[in-house]
């Protein structure tokens, strides 16, 4: 290798957990300290498969739950040439939401078990850390009302919830549960000492292939 590899950071968690503010603040924390990072978010909504997903999350459209699924994936995939060489050039990635937001919301779907949802996404460049953020339900409610979007229900949410913890028990995946109930900058600090670490260890590290 020309040079030390970048690490993927993944931020995972319930609906206004803090995610986007945190993703924010840990590229601006990491650029301020010289490390090369780079924010991406999945669903990326700028690609034609992206247009797609948004389209449906709106609810200007609708799809079958199996195409949609396997879009989100797709919108993934089409992203990983790019993921490598960033990754590959040295440079960091965080990234709001990955494969583990795919499988935990459609297999939150009645008729879908947790093991075809992740098959799509087996053989993804495999995050060096994902850091979910934990908030309960009450606390949640706390910061205010649902969006408008598919899938912003309490009830939805805690399907969703229930998936994320059956995700957690996979070991072969560097999980970090964060306390998002805490100050953003207490909770900014957790995230960046655990980022850090991952960022020295994935340096002398091939990256992984998710789910494999
Ligand atoms: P966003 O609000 O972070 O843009 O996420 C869009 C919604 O899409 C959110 O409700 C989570 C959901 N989602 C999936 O259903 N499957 C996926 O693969 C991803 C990345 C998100
Ligand atoms: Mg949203």
């Amino acid at each position: 290798m020309a040079c030390k590899r970048g690490a993927l950071i993944v931020l995972e968690g319930v609906d206004r957990a803090g995610k986007t503010t945190q993703c924010n603040k840990l590229v601006q924390t990491l650029q301020q300290s010289g490390q090369p990072v780079e924010m991406m978010r999945f669903p990326d909504r700028s690609t034609t498969i992206g247009q797609l997903i948004s389209s449906y999350l709106e609810k200007k459209s609708d799809l079958e739950d199996h195409t949609v699924h396997l879009l989100f994936s797709a919108n993934r995939w089409e992203l990983v040439p790019l993921m490598k060489k960033k990754l590959e050039q040295g440079t960091t990635l965080v990234v709001d939401r990955y494969a583990f937001s795919g499988a935990a919301f459609t297999s939150a779907k009645p008729g879908f078990c947790l093991d075809w949802c992740k098959q799509p996404d087996v053989g993804l460049p495999k995050p060096d850390l994902v850091m979910f953020l934990q908030l309960s339900p009450a606390e949640a409610a706390l910061r205010g009302q649902f969006g408008e979007e598919r899938y912003e229900t309490s009830v939805f949410q805690k399907a969703v919830q229930q998936k994320f913890e059956q995700l957690m028990k996979d070991s072969s995946v560097n999980w970090q549960v964060i306390d998002a109930s805490q100050s953003v900058e207490d909770v900014h600090e957790n995230i960046a000492s655990h980022t850090h670490n991952a960022i020295n260890k994935a340096q002398n590290l091939p990256l992984g292939q998710l789910w494999t």
